[in-house]
């Protein structure tokens, strides 16, 4: 039995992956690490400090300066920075839809990966981001690409906001969607692709709690 293994989860924004990603860990008893949300994290600080989001250099020693901390709560996973609890900032529209140009730099993304490889050193982890499988965890014992139409992702967006009380359009949803997918699969630093070995999992006809399921099932047969 096998038991701390590690669990990678990329895909598209709006797959359903963190939810779903947060059910996984739950249930498994391990740990969840939401690697947008890091992504996100120096993002919000870049804005706050007016660096300008295409200098990579500047945004790599603000990073070497600044500790981002993801911890479990009962609403979820909420994210510190520099000690300060960001947990609903950085799901602004402002960060979300400037987060693709922070993480295109090469140089943001080796900080922020030697720091999520180091969060999963041990296994016992869920990890979601777009390179999780591809890079920071090659050797992952489970890998999921999540993907889902993107009408279907924009929808589940909108209800998100909602949610949250973000004010949003499903038109804009959806070309803000399309447009961040395709600065994430076409950067040149480790660009969402699915990893060779990861199992492909469309979510468009799946509820939250089969696509739960689904994986469990795998996690379960790796653990045996
Ligand atoms: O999953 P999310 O929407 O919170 O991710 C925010 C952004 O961060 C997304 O546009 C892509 C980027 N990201 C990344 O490049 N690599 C990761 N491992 C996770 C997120």
């Amino acid at each position: 039995m096998k038991k701390n293994i590690q669990i990678a989860i990329d895909g598209p924004a709006g797959a359903g992956k963190s939810t779903i990603a947060k059910i996984v860990a739950e249930t498994l008893g391990f740990t969840y690490i939401d690697t947008g949300a890091m992504y996100r994290a120096v993002t919000y600080k870049a804005l706050k400090q007016n660096i300008h989001l295409d200098d990579e250099t500047k945004l790599a020693e603000m990073l070497t300066v600044s500790t981002i901390d993801l911890k479990p709560s009962q609403q979820g996973q909420l994210v510190f920075l520099d000690g300060e609890n960001v947990s609903a900032e950085i799901r602004s529209n402002e960060v979300t839809s400037s987060v693709s140009q922070v993480a295109a730099h090469a140089r943001v993304r080796e900080l922020l990966v030697a720091q999520q490889q180091k969060l999963a050193a041990n296994g016992g982890v869920v990890m979601d981001g777009r390179d999780i499988a591809t890079h920071v965890l090659k050797d992952a014992e489970l890998k999921i690409f999540m993907s889902a139409t993107v009408e279907e992702r924009a929808r589940r967006r909108f209800i998100d906001n909602e949610k949250r009380g973000i004010e949003s359009s499903i038109e804009k949803l959806q070309e803000e969607i399309a447009l961040r997918d395709k600065m994430d699969s076409e950067r040149e630093a480790s660009p969402l692709i699915q990893a060779e070995d990861a199992l492909f999992l469309d979510t468009t006809d799946l509820s939250i709690d089969e696509a739960a399921q689904a994986i469990l099932k795998l996690a379960k047969e790796k653990m045996a």
